[in-house]
């Protein structure tokens, strides 16, 4: 995905837009751009590589109070300068977030009647289309709307026409807002990108188009102009701040254990699970069945949250990739709830498979952190986590709320379903409220100790989780942060299954890393590890097994009672693990090569 942003008021621009976009580059940061309206005409400055490029390029003299500018993560064209956002077409100049997925017939087209595209990009194509028809229709709404009539695909535009000190934007599944500020009006991708300016904004609609000068904004739907309602931001400025830390991951990592009280607490009630303020009260009564959807560590919370609600409530569950459930649906069952987990509230992957659940009849609720969002707005109904905003593109406290809240939800259920009598529901949530945050701040304080096993490792190139149930699906997770953070290709394994193949990739000193939290599986596991140790492995044991008598290399003990208290210690171990392994090969944990924090595209 890509951020946009745009100004237009009684200050100077240019700051602005270099301001939000250092704060849109978590979306995408392959190369950044800025056009502002200069003597009429539209200047751009764009280049290839972070926001920080682009400031250096500007000049004190580029003062303007009309501008849009862009942070892109490459979908289609090469990363490089000409293909960097802003593109001007004739009297359009342009950003978008999304894909044009008809881009080649459109271009097609306009090139046989003469146009020359300068790119390589799906976005050319339709600053190319609209500026054809403003120059045949010469109204910028009608232009847009022609253009958008052909347009298949997801948008966010920030559009600016030559001579007119205006920024027009459309919407369609990616995500844009229009900002209310002291000093002029905003676009953006996100409200983080605006906090500094305001926290006043209208979250733009699909299928909605607007104009923003400096003293107005008007948004059109299909009945015509519609009455804008102004909301606040939860949020402020000091939320995006890094506040001392080296990097947002590890600020939070810190802020794990308060996110997932705010997120538990909101909804214990009597210390017993409470969704009365956001669900139906019958809204769970008849689910016979639950299926997640979701995507990378979103889906490694749904697994762990499936098998919390099977073992807890005993209702048949699964978590699916999401853009393999969207074209592969599993065979229908009536009184089958989808479940959409998302951090971002706007991974394609997961909106789709959202829609496909709706299509099919089942009903669906959406887990998402980011408010207003689009698999937040479409579902039936929607359970926020309480995370906060969150920068680092490798998820920490977004999936670790994601987890409690589905593991409390097993509670309710359980209790519910008479699976767990009143009481046993409230040593439980009383244990996810008050004893996890603490599990999850003690062990914050073993970070020398995480440090050690990251010099271990951190200069090997392939490294194994291996687990059993719930702690396979840690080791997915801890498996996905090393490698996303730190680039060691680590892989998770159910542990017994290693030996049914993969055991062959074991070598001398590949790092084998198993986590063992349940009692009835200690041995099993601890002779899988050894078994790798029997072929060279340098073995490495996160048991809560305090006894045992393991001849792993390294043991790093989980001195807690309860299964939930010991997933989130062991989930905390192996982030500080990939956080430190990351810092020790200086990579640039915030912004990982070729990711971006929210995936908007299929
Ligand atoms: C997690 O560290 C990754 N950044 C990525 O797997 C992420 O979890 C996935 O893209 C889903 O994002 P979402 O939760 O915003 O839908």
């Amino acid at each position: 995905m890509c951020g946009i942003i745009g100004y237009v008021g009684n200050d100077n621009a240019a700051p602005k837009i270099v301001k939000g976009l250092s704060l849109l580059e978590y979306r995408g940061y392959d190369s950044a751009g800025i056009a502002f309206l200069k003597d009429g005409a539209a200047r751009i400055v764009k280049t290839s590589g972070r926001v920080d490029s682009l400031r250096e390029k500007l000049l004190k003299s580029d003062k303007s109070y009309c501008a849009i500018g862009h942070t892109r993560w490459a979908t289609h064209g090469p990363v490089n300068d000409v293909n960097a956002h802003p593109h001007k077409s004739g009297n359009v100049t342009l950003v978008h977030n999304g894909i044009i997925e008809n881009y080649i017939e459109i271009k097609n087209e306009l090139q046989t009647q003469g146009v020359v595209f300068k790119s390589s990009t799906d976005t050319e194509a339709a600053s190319a289309l609209i500026n054809k028809y403003y120059n045949e229709l010469g109204s910028e709404k009608d232009a847009i709307k022609k253009a958008l009539f052909e347009i298949k695909g997801s948008y966010a535009f920030a559009i600016m026409f030559k001579g007119k000190e205006e920024i027009w934007v459309a919407k369609k599944e990616s995500s844009l807002i229009i900002g209310y500020g002291n000093d002029g009006f905003y676009v953006s991708s996100d409200i983080i990108a605006l906090l500094p300016f305001t926290d006043t904004y209208y979250v733009v609609n699909d299928g909605e188009i607007a104009r923003i000068s400096s003293d107005s904004a008007i948004v059109f739907d299909t009945n015509g102009e519609k009455e804008i309602h102004w909301q606040k931001s939860e949020q402020d400025e000091q939320n995006i701040q890094k506040d001392g830390y080296d990097h947002f991951m590890l600020k939070e990592m810190h802020e794990q254990a308060s996110a997932i009280y705010n997120t538990i607490s909101v909804r214990a009630k009597k210390e017993m699970p409470d969704f009365s303020d956001e669900l139906a009260s019958d809204f769970f009564d008849g689910t016979e069945r639950i299926e997640f959807v979701a995507c990378g560590s979103a889906m490694h919370a749904s697994l762990a949250g499936a098998g919390f609600i099977e073992q807890l409530a005993k209702i048949p569950s699964n978590a699916y990739i999401a853009s393999e459930y969207r074209y592969s649906v599993p065979a229908f069952k009536k009184n089958t709830l989808t479940i959409a987990v998302s951090q971002s509230g706007e991974t394609a992957d997961t909106l789709g498979a959202l829609r496909e659940a709706k299509r099919i009849g089942n009903k669906t609720l959406a887990i998402v952190n980011a408010r207003e969002t689009a698999i937040a707005k479409e579902a039936d109904a929607c359970l926020y986590t309480y995370a906060g905003p969150e920068i680092a593109v490798a998820t920490t406290k977004g999936y670790a709320t994601q987890v409690a809240l589905i593991y409390l939800i097993a509670i309710y259920l359980a209790n519910k379903n008479a699976q767990i009598n009143a009481h046993i529901a409230q040593v439980l949530t009383d244990t996810l409220l008050n004893s996890v945050p603490k599990a999850i701040n003690e062990t914050m304080l073993r970070e020398n100790e995480m440090k050690s096993i990251a010099r271990r490792i951190f200069d090997l190139d392939n490294l194994f989780y291996i687990g059993r149930g719930v702690d396979y699906y840690i080791s997915m997770e801890a498996a996905l942060k090393l490698k996303e953070i730190s680039y060691i290709h680590a892989q998770a394994y159910p542990s017994a299954e290693l030996k049914h193949g993969t055991i062959s990739l074991v070598e001398k000193s590949t790092p084998v890393v198993a986590i063992s939290t349940n009692e009835q599986l200690y041995s099993k596991t601890e002779s899988n590890l050894l078994e790798t140790k029997s072929r060279g492995a340098y073995t490495i044991l996160i048991t809560s097994n305090i006894k045992t008598a393991s001849e792993a290399d390294a043991l790093i003990f989980v001195p807690y009672q309860s299964a939930i208290e010991r997933f989130f210690c062991s989930l905390t171990l192996t982030q500080m693990i990939a956080y430190y392994a990351a810092f020790f090969r200086g990579c640039d944990i915030d912004k990982p090569r070729n990711l971006a924090k929210s995936v908007t595209v299929e």
